[in-house]
């Protein structure tokens, strides 16, 4: 689908988009506008296209808002990135709101993201890091979930998707559990958000962190969204102009209210507009359609490749875009440099989710993760270098 609006699928076949997605035409019109037209900073200036910067930016917040559903575009945070927004919540709002002995619960599967903040305020306050079991197909069951949690527990922060084995959480059942014990659901959507609808409301997610980057957007921009109530109890991390309404020299500040409180500093304007278009561009897709042509995709992909004597596939039930394998004595890492040699684009090794291994039982892997530009031919390409008799020789 829409082959047309990514120039670079002329190249590679790009099948790493759990990574970063490829960018449309679109974006890169958006952000050289701005850059050629109306550059100026945004929130501070009086004229005209200081102005319309302003209005860009708060479109773009009303874009995120209606894509994720949340109730009002004060609950949207523009940071730079998912692990950006998991830092601001871990230490800007729990820092504040656990003590020492409360427990945090993760999974071996976490990406290192909402791993590493967590340990920090462990080793800071002395809260407990625990983790529920996965099952045999490395899933979160609610059961599983219900089993782990103890009277301190405070918090369960979960992918929504994972990003080695793409697996999708029963989310929606694990909050209402979760709420109904007091506990506090924090929601790592970056795997998720940009292939299928994930409506805050209808979930009730207390925290959702997303990447503008793996659905067509630029980099350097995330979104922390929070329930309203959590972001005005949530402590600035970051500190200095654009979020301070007032200060003196005897030190007496006072900080602006949502958003502006969680924006020090000028703001990657020029993405977060280009951002805006993007999601005019996915809608214009359909997230839906996005989601149904993706798991066909990948069902195709799995039959192929499953036919491959040597492959070895590590999540085939999974209904998501996400493929980890390996083939037999050939080191990963080697694989994705022999195929790179067929321009075939995929990522190799541990994919931050260091602590998985212990699941797996087996240290590294090859991904191939697929998006809505992705096509049976590209997988078509990927099984032919697979099954290449001369692979072995072909390696480095
Ligand atoms: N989190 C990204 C990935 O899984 C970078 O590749």
């Amino acid at each position: 689908m829409h082959r047309d609006d990514f120039s670079m699928l002329d190249n590679v076949v790009y099948l790493d988009n759990s990574a970063t997605t490829l960018k449309p035409k679109v974006l890169v019109d958006a952000i050289s506008d701005y850059y050629n037209n109306y550059c100026s900073n945004s929130s501070r200036g009086d004229y005209k296209i200081a102005l319309r910067v302003d209005d860009e930016i708060l479109s773009t917040r009303n874009k995120v808002k209606d894509f994720i559903n949340a109730s009002n575009v004060k609950e949207i945070i523009f940071t730079s990135n998912a692990t950006d927004s998991l830092n601001k919540i871990v230490f800007g709002y729990f820092k504040y709101n656990l003590k020492e002995n409360d427990q945090v619960l993760i999974t071996k599967a976490e990406h290192a993201s909402n791993v590493l903040p967590w340990f920090e305020l462990s080793d800071e306050i002395g809260i407990n890091v625990d983790y529920i079991p996965l099952n045999d197909n490395y899933e979160v069951t609610l059961d599983n979930v219900i089993k782990s949690i103890t009277p301190n527990t405070k918090v369960i922060s979960l992918a929504y998707v994972t990003n080695v084995i793409g697996d999708i959480r029963p989310i929606k059942e694990i909050i209402e559990y979760a709420h109904k014990n007091n506990i506090l659901v924090v929601v790592d959507g970056a795997q998720a958000v940009p292939h299928m609808k994930v409506d805050v409301k209808e979930l009730d997610i207390d925290f959702l962190v997303f990447s503008a980057h793996k659905m067509c957007g630029p980099t350097g921009v995330g979104i922390m969204y929070g329930k309203e109530y959590l972001l005005n109890d949530m402590y600035p991390t970051t500190f200095g102009g654009g979020m301070n309404a007032s200060f003196t020299f005897d030190k007496v500040r006072e900080y602006k209210s949502l958003p502006a409180k969680l924006e020090a500093g000028t703001l990657n304007i020029a993405d977060i507009i280009g951002f805006g278009k993007v999601i005019d561009y996915i809608n214009s897709i359909g997230i839906d359609n996005i989601n149904e042509y993706e798991k066909k995709l990948h069902r195709y992909a799995i039959d192929k490749l499953k036919e491959i004597d040597n492959v070895v596939i590590y999540n085939d039930f999974v209904n998501t875009g996400i493929i980890a394998f390996n083939y037999k004595d050939i080191h990963p890492q080697d694989l994705a440099i022999y195929l790179d040699k067929y321009n075939i684009c995929v990522r190799a090794g541990n994919h931050c989710a260091k602590m998985l291994k212990d699941e797996l039982k087996i240290k590294n892997t090859v991904r191939a993760s697929l998006y809505f530009y992705n096509t049976k031919e590209d997988i078509d390409k990927l099984v032919k270098a697979l099954v290449n008799p001369n692979i072995k020789n072909e390696l480095l």
